[in-house]
Parts: structure tokens; C-alpha cells; sequence
């Protein structure tokens, strides 16, 4: 097989049904259904009803990536789907959908970490995006420090011992009546707000990696309760500004204490929540007054896509290596 592959693949984990089609870091195609308006009325993503949703959008998703892509089927070298963690019955639908398709082709399949494709990401906008790197991951349900020492040789130094970041945005965001996703809602209330203005705590502060998020939580609810019991309610903008300056400090610290200790000279960010514009603007001042390449991928590429997907299969399909067909999803896989 080619080195850089041309690889369909396909992303269902979680709320977004996703299919693109790469050769090796280049994206011909990367179409996505958001079902973010069918879970907004529950405040929160229902996985019977996601599950659903993909077996309604795959198929079509899937003619359309082609056909934006100008790939024939008989042109693709491979196919890659995510295998976990996410929900199971959603992965089920991407999983089951591409071994299928592979079979029914007769093409090599390869099932994908989630949290390596949100890892690949970098790579799929910066050629010079290369091991070894620190990444930051922080999604919905993972909030992680990887050493990358080589592609599958994933180090995790540190992770959440409680909420994942993009957790504590959503449960934050659902308390402050701002709606789901809580990540874009908190993020666009934070304009013009003073980020100093309330001091929320930053837990485990004497630890390198890890991190934790529900205390913080519990204080910003607190917070809230005397300041309306007491009508001193500070501007909604300010309490964005403070909670969401709270998490960017958390995640910046332990990221650059992992380039400290590593030495190495590359940083890279994957996850939903890396789109957020504070994080991504504090990441990057502290990687030039460090000196160190940072390598942030478009907001598209953070969320979940099916590219990163692709550019993870294309990896593991270009090296050989891949998933047999009795493969299962595992909703709880780790990196
Ligand atoms: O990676 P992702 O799309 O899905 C998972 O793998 O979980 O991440 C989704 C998470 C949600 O918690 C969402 O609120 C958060 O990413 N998020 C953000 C922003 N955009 C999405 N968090 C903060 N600021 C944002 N702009
Ligand atoms: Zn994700």
C-alpha cells in the first residue's frame, strides 16, 4: 500500500455522524450531521436517539463525501472508522457501516482510537506537526497531557480525576441557563467580560498533569446561589470570562509543565474544547514565550470530524497494520 493512502472514514461516537475521505494528511472531503438541534431539547446528547440519527445520515453522508472528494469507491485504498471510546450504540453504526462497506469492497479496514484521531489532528494543517510533541486533549468526556514519543507511542502523563474540561463547560453552561453545547455557549458570554473578576479556584494546583474540574464547579454554582440571594449578581459576561479563565489556566499550566520536563520543542491540541478562542489564544502566547512550535488545528478539525479519523487511518493502513472483520467497538478503549 502507498505510504499516503486514500482512506474513507467514518466517525460516530458520540453526536456528530462524520465521513471523510484523506490521502495520507491531505482532506479531499470532510462532511459532517450535526444533531446538536435534536439533543439541545433534552440539554444533552440521548444515546438511543444519536444511535437512531446515524443509521438516518450515514448513508447519504457518505455519497456526498465521496462525491465531493471525486473519489470513486474502486479508488480508495482503505477504510477507517472509530471504534471508542464513545456510546456504544452510536459507535456501532460508524463501525458496523464501514466493515461492511470494506468487505463489500474488498478493502483493508482499520478501527481508530477517537482521542488518536483528536491526537492526528494537528497534522492534518501542519506539515511540520511531528513527534516528539506534548498534545493537549480536552473533549467532552477526556481531558488529557500525552507525551507523544512516536505515532502509537502515546505517554499520557496526566488526565481529569473527576470532569473532563468540555464537561464543566456543559454542566456550567446548563446551570447558568446558557443551553448545549455549554463549550460555544460559556465562550461567546465571555465576550468583553473581565476575566479577573471573580477568583474561582484552579484544583490540584500542586500537581504536574492532573486535573480536576468538579470543585470548580460546585463553586461556581455556590457563587451564583449567595450572589442572587443577595442580588449582587455580577454581569453574565464576567462570570463567563472568570470560569472559563479558571479552566484556560488549568489546561495551559499542565500542558507547558509537560513540555518543561519532556524538553521537547512541539505542542499540539486536539478535542472540542481546543475551538475555545481564550485557550487557544493563552496556548499560544505561552508557546512563543517559550519558544516551542504550536501547532492549534481550525475549530472544525477540534470538534469531532471524520478526518482525523481518515489521517489516523491512513497512518496505521500505510504501515500494514489492520482491524480484522470480528473486531468489535469498545466504548471505553483508552489511548
Ligand atoms: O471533541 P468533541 O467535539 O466531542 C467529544 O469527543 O467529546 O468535544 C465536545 C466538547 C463539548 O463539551 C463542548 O462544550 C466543547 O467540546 N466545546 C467547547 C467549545 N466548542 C466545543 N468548549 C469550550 N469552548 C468552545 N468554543
Ligand atoms: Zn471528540
Amino acid at each position: 500500500m502507498s505510504l499516503e493512502p486514500t482512506v474513507m472514514a467514518f466517525e460516530t461516537s458520540c453526536d456528530e455522524t462524520a465521513v471523510a475521505v484523506v490521502k495520507g494528511n491531505v482532506i479531499l472531503s470532510n462532511v459532517l450531521a450535526s444533531q446538536i438541534e435534536i439533543h439541545a431539547q433534552f440539554g444533552g446528547v440521548v444515546p438511543e436517539v444519536a444511535a437512531r440519527a446515524h443509521v438516518e445520515a450515514i448513508r447519504g453522508l457518505t455519497h456526498r463525501a465521496l462525491a465531493e472528494a471525486g473519489v470513486h469507491p474502486d479508488d480508495l485504498d482503505g477504510i477507517a472508522a472509530t471504534q471508542g471510546p464513545g456510546l456504544v450504540g452510536a459507535l456501532l453504526v460508524g463501525f458496523e457501516f464501514a466493515k461492511a462497506t470494506a468487505w463489500a469492497r474488498q478493502l483493508p479496514f482499520v478501527g481508530i482510537d477517537h482521542m488518536e484521531g483528536h491526537l492526528m489532528a494537528p497534522r492534518l494543517s501542519f506539515d511540520e506537526f511531528a513527534a516528539p510533541a506534548v498534545v493537549l486533549l480536552a473533549s467532552g468526556g477526556h481531558s488529557q497531557v500525552v507525551h507523544v514519543k512516536g505515532w502509537g507511542q502515546y505517554d499520557v502523563l496526566g488526565q481529569t480525576i473527576d470532569d473532563a474540561a468540555g464537561e464543566a463547560f456543559d454542566k456550567l453552561a446548563r446551570f447558568m441557563g446558557l443551553g448545549f453545547p455549554g463549550g460555544p455557549a460559556i465562550d461567546a458570554a465571555s465576550e468583553g467580560g473581565d476575566p479577573t473578576a471573580i477568583k474561582f479556584p484552579r484544583p490540584l494546583g500542586n500537581q504536574r498533569y492532573n486535573v480536576s474540574f468538579s470543585g470548580l464547579k460546585t463553586s461556581v454554582v455556590t457563587f451564583l446561589e449567595k450572589a442572587a440571594a443577595s442580588n449582587t449578581l455580577p454581569p453574565l459576561a464576567d462570570v463567563a470570562a472568570s470560569l472559563q479563565e479558571a479552566i484556560v489556566d488549568v489546561l495551559v499550566q499542565r500542558t507547558f509543565n509537560a513540555v518543561e520536563d519532556t524538553g521537547v520543542e512541539m505542542v499540539g491540541a486536539g478535542g472540542g474544547v481546543i475551538a475555545n478562542r481564550r485557550l487557544r489564544q493563552r496556548l499560544t502566547e505561552e508557546a512563543d514565550r517559550r519558544g516551542v512550535a504550536i501547532c492549534l488545528p481550525g475549530p472544525v478539525l477540534c470538534t469531532d470530524n471524520a478526518a482525523m479519523i481518515a489521517a489516523a487511518g491512513a497512518q496505521w493502513l500505510g504501515e500494514g497494520m489492520y482491524t480484522a472483520f470480528d473486531a468489535q467497538v469498545d466504548s471505553a478503549l483508552r489511548l
